[in-house]
């Protein structure tokens, strides 16, 4: 986006008038106001036309900022408020754009900021040209140039800490694109005086604290320097330490320039052995010392510093003690010789120091200017920089050789300005076309002449008057003067011849006065032979040149004797002339820019401005005269387009729009405002204005006008934010409404659209609920006849075939159906048998309800099939076995608690194997019959309970009774006299067998016995007793029964037993009546 250009003026905002051209009216007052009002608003810059005028506010200023650079590059010169910046770019933009070589002019007395503005100047130039690392080197190089010179070149005065002490033009050289190439530096009178000898509060050049305070031991001792100021005669102690000022840094910063410039180890080094040999120069003392010849002589008093000063230069000793000493003058191939008086002594030491010290600064500069000069041959374009003593004037005639100097090349300066100004105003009339009308100004030039005409001027008389043989004094050049220059209209003398000032006391008669341009300036004519022939003995020049040490050597070349010459070199005076001559010539060819600089207080302090002293200074920079010449034709002039742009608002032809020419725009603006014609001209490019009154005119009425406009605009912009605002707000609600429709309209559709869907539904449910009755009821109907008629046509059918099918079909159908079902239960069956184990249980499920009961049946029969094949397996006696234990089971299963054991115990008859037992051959051959039973029981013998054993046998019809061990039978009873077997329910062995009443057996009463068989003993007593007597035994199963012992009956009762006597049931006869068996 393009940067949208504000134009401004001069005019805006200005505190006073930015330009004193326009101040209205003209006299040192409203001017010193002027400046002292804009000074008191930190505006420290001030215009006349395109000069500055500085003034030194002491004091840091938030001006300078990058931000500054920017602001003020590449804007019109009176754009905006003055500043340094803007002659910077002027003058920059004028050299880079249209090839105008240019000088920068600043002038000011000591401490007015002559050497600042030079640095804003460069400093600013450096910021805008071109970038790069080699023009980045070239722009180091230049600035770092400053503190080498600053420290060589600058000494405290009373009136500056920093104050220069010669005079310096540099030129800068550009290429045609604006970038720095180089730039060549020109030095002016150094104030050399100051080495030997400097004023109260004052300080001699930097360059001796500089090298004294920061040096290193090493280097102090390599020079025979010692660090201790008071040692050194040179040095004024006073103000030895500056506020604000450390010397030794500022010597390490001086190095490091030294060697960004370029300058090589061994020049510095030898550089600080001079600075060193001068200082010691100092200390050089002298005692007279008489001759006999009557002539004054000296001696040096130690001659130790002496010997130093020779090892540091590396000269003989005895050719320097020799030039102390003599003064040789040669004449014509004559030669004399004669002594030096102590007072000549030390003034040929302190020429020598002084000689020495501005030599070595004369090659500083040139030893520069070798550095930075441009590498290539390109035509350049150049832009010089002139830092010089403005105007000096002393008060009580303190004025001198040099103040003379300074001030004539401020003359020339003066001339040069006016010579300027005149030229380009002239030519500017020209260009535009007006006519020149004569300007009432005051040419110096007369007063240049009186101090630099070659027959007559003031500085020829001088030089006439040194190279005059014979006694020279001062008194006998101001006489001179006083003859020549008597009848000069700026040339005032007690002892002119005219008696215009005869009666003058303020002139006293050891001075000449002249009237400047700035001001009279009284000057004490003592001191100008001597300074003016700047005399330094020939035999120390040569002693000099005899030096080991090169630089010394190099800077007296007129000591070579090879060489010699025998004319005077020449004087200052006339060395100045030529030199300011030089430079007039050379800014002649530029385009002069002017920085006038002004001292606002003599304390140097900020805020303070001394109307008294800023009067002086005007006076001598010729400032109100610098006005006038400005102002001498028209005092303000502006391009047509700019003005018409900034006073169109005061015409209503012109505003808002001007169609057409500027110029013509101008005319009929001018001609509304009814401005006399002979305030303002017309040129070409320009309206030229006579008088600044007509433009304050001009500005006030814009003034008010722009206030009725800002009103106007005010009124039309409210008008137009409301109205915006307004057109906004309906913009938006008709939005907002229609959206809002849109979203009621939406949601009242859409409930009707649910709604409609709803009783759509409703209905439809209702219709097809009918229809699916109406369906179902038609479904009933058809189905019911589709019944009917199936029945009625079975009906039909079977009446029809009735006869030819038998009526018991059906019966004969069930009957197969069923035999093929029983077919396969059994044929399934079959597959299905369990084992043949009368012992399993198990049996197939029955396949359906009905069979049930065959299901049973079957099973039954199987089993009992099974069980007779099982039977039929059996031989003739196990099936006697089986019968008696069949026998046994019908007996005692249920009755007896013993039974159930006796079941898996054989019955095996004969235990006691009686046929093979030899013992029982008597008891064998005593029974015929079959024995049945043979076996031991015990019998219970019927007095007390207690046991014997005896064999029991049984027969087929006895049962029999014999002694276990003799085999002896005991007792005999026939099976026919047994009536009953009682026993217990329990499990005992226990039996009682009950004999017949009145048998012969039975007279010993009943048997009592017990027996480990005893179910097999009973079964097989009641199955002999039923085959051989078809009589039932009774068997009596009780717990209590009556035996029959004798005559007697006994209860025999059993009783639960304890275990005491093991699991053998225990029998006692308790009385009588009762015996007791105890059943475990
Ligand atoms: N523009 C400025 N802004 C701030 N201080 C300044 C300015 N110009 C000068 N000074 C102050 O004044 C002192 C003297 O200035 P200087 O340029 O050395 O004077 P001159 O060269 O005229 O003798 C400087 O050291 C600085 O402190
Ligand atoms: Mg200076």
């Amino acid at each position: 986006m393009a940067k949208m250009e504000v134009k401004t003026s001069l005019l805006d905002n200005m505190i006073g008038v930015g330009d004193m051209v326009l101040l209205e009216p003209l006299n040192e007052e409203t001017f010193i106001n002027n400046l002292k009002k804009r000074f008191d608003h930190n505006e420290i810059y001030t215009y006349i036309g395109n000069v500055v005028i500085s003034v030194n506010p002491y004091r840091p200023l938030p001006i300078y900022s990058p931000e500054k650079v920017e602001d003020y590059r590449n804007r019109n010169f009176y754009e905006l408020s003055p500043h340094i910046f803007a002659l910077s770019d002027e003058a920059y933009r004028s050299l880079r754009d249209q090839d105008k070589d240019q000088c920068i002019l600043i002038t000011g007395e000591s401490g007015a900021g002559k050497t600042e503005a030079s640095k804003l100047v460069m400093s600013y130039v450096a910021a805008v040209c071109g970038k790069g690392a080699e023009v980045n080197q070239v722009k180091e190089q230049l600035l770092q140039s400053n503190p080498v010179l600053e420290a060589f070149g600058n000494a405290k005065t009373v009136r500056n800490d920093n104050s220069s002490r010669f005079g310096k033009y540099m030129d800068i050289e550009f290429d045609f694109k604006g970038d720095p190439l180089g730039g060549v530096i020109s030095n002016y009178l150094l104030e050399k005086s100051r080495v030997v000898k400097q004023p109260r509060g004052e300080r001699n050049f930097h360059v001796f604290y500089q090298l004294l305070s920061g040096a290193s031991e090493e280097l102090l001792n390599k020079l025979t320097l010692e660090r201790d100021f008071s040692r050194y005669n040179y040095l004024s102690l006073d103000s030895a330490k500056v506020n604000g000022v450390d010397d030794a840094a500022n010597f390490r910063t001086v190095r490091n320039a030294m060697q960004i410039v370029g300058f090589m180890d061994h020049e510095a080094e030898s550089v600080l052995e001079v600075v060193a040999a001068v200082l010691k120069l100092g200390n050089i003392e002298f005692k007279p010392e008489s001759r006999v010849n009557g002539l004054d002589e000296s001696k040096i008093k130690d001659k130790n510093e002496l010997k130093e000063i020779c090892e540091l230069t590396r000269i003989d000793q005895s050719v320097l003690e020799r030039a102390f000493s003599f003064r040789t003058v040669e004449a014509k191939q004559e030669k004399v010789s004669t002594t030096l008086n102590v007072a000549q002594a030390y003034y040929a030491r302190d020429a020598l120091a002084k000689n020495l010290y501005s030599r070595l600064f004369s090659w500083l500069v040139n030893r520069i200017n070798e550095s930075i000069k441009a590498q290539t041959k390109v035509r350049k374009k150049v832009m010089g920089v002139l830092d010089i003593y403005g105007f000096e004037i002393f008060e009580n005639a303190d004025n001198s050789f040099e103040q003379f100097i300074i001030n004539y090349c401020n003359e020339k300066l003066q001339q040069i300005f006016i010579e300027l100004t005149l030229k380009e105003e002239q030519e500017e009339y020209v260009r535009e076309g007006i006519e020149w009308t004569h300007i009432d100004y005051f040419n110096n030039a007369i007063i240049c002449d009186l101090i630099e005409n070659n027959t007559n001027g003031i500085l020829a008389m001088l030089d006439e008057e040194c190279l005059r043989p014979g006694t020279v004094t001062d008194e006998t050049f101001l006489e001179k003067l006083n003859q020549v220059c008597a009848t000069h209209q700026h040339f005032e003398s007690r002892m002119s011849k005219s008696s215009r000032f005869l009666n003058d006391t303020s002139l006293p008669h050891s001075c000449f006065r002249i009237q400047h341009y700035a001001g009279k300036v009284l000057y004490q004519v003592e001191g100008f032979v001597d300074k003016n022939n700047d005399l330094l003995y020939r035999d120390l020049s040569q002693a000099m040149w005899k030096a080991g040490h090169s630089l010394i050597k190099s800077l007296f070349p007129e000591g070579n004797p090879a060489k010699i010459n025998l004319k005077r070199p020449p004087t200052a005076g006339s060395q100045f002339k030529a030199s300011v001559a030089t430079l007039m010539k050379n800014l002649q060819t530029k385009n002069p820019n002017y920085i006038r600089c002004i001292k606002p207080n003599d304390k140097k302090a900020a805020h303070i401005f001394s109307e008294a002293l800023v009067c002086h200074q005007i006076r001598y920079l010729g400032l109100l005269e610098s006005v006038r010449v400005r102002r001498a034709g028209y005092a303000f002039r502006q391009a047509y387009e700019p003005c018409l742009e900034r006073y169109k608002m005061l015409c209503k032809q012109t505003w808002p729009h001007w169609k057409g020419p500027a110029r013509a725009g101008v005319e009929v603006l001018f001609n509304e405002l009814e401005i006399p014609m002979e305030e303002y001209s017309f040129g070409r490019s320009k309206i030229f204005i006579r008088n600044p009154r007509t433009l304050f005119k001009l500005e006030d009425l814009r003034k008010q006008r722009l206030e009725d406009l800002a009103t106007l605009i005010q009124k039309i912009y409210r008008g137009w934010k409301c109205r915006t605002h307004f057109l906004l707000m309906r913009k938006s609600q008709i939005v907002i409404a229609a959206w809002y429709r849109r979203y009621a309209q939406q949601k009242r559709y859409q409930q009707i659209k649910s709604s409609t869907l709803v009783i759509q539904s409703y209905i439809r449910g209702w219709k097809a609920r009918k229809i699916l009755r109406e369906l179902k009821h038609q479904k009933r109907c058809e189905e019911a006849a589709t019944t009917i008629a199936a029945y009625w046509h079975g009906t039909q059918v079977r009446r029809e075939y009735r006869k030819f099918f038998r009526a018991n079909a059906g019966k004969k159908i069930y009957e197969f159906t069923l035999q093929r079902i029983v077919q396969k239960y059994f044929l399934e069956m079959k597959n299905k048998m369990p084992s043949l184990s009368p012992i399993d249980k198990n049996w197939p499920p029955r396949p359906y309800l009905f069979l049930d009961s065959t299901h049973k049946e079957l099973k039954r029969i199987f089993h009992l099939w099974r069980c007779k094949k099982y039977r039929d397996q059996f031989t003739d006696q196990q099936k006697l076995i089986y019968e008696e234990k069949l026998e046994a089971s019908e007996l005692f299963k249920d009755k007896k608690a013993l039974y159930p054991s006796s079941v898996g115990q054989p019955f095996q008859g004969a235990y006691l194997e009686i046929n093979k037992n030899p013992k029982y051959k008597k008891l064998k051959d005593a029974i015929e019959e079959k024995i049945i039973i043979a076996e031991v029981v015990n019998k219970i013998n019927r007095a007390n309970g207690k046991s014997t054993s005896r064999i029991f046998l049984l027969t087929n019809n006895n049962l029999l009774l014999a002694d276990q061990k003799s085999g002896q039978i005991k007792s005999e009873v026939p099976l026919v006299d047994v009536t009953k077997v009682s026993m217990s329910s329990q499990n005992d062995g226990f039996f009682a067998v009950h004999l017949k009443e009145g048998s012969e057996a039975a007279s010993k009463g009943d048997f009592l016995f017990s027996s480990d068989h005893l179910i097999e003993m009973a079964t097989k007593l009641y199955r002999t007793t039923l085959s051989q007597t078809k009589q039932k035994l009774n068997i009596e199963i009780s717990d209590e029964f009556l035996v029959q012992f004798r005559q007697d009956k006994v209860c025999v009762k059993f009783i639960q037993g304890n275990q005491k006597n093991g699991r053998v049931p225990t029998c006692k006869r308790k009385n009588n009546r009762l015996l007791e068996v105890a059943v475990p």
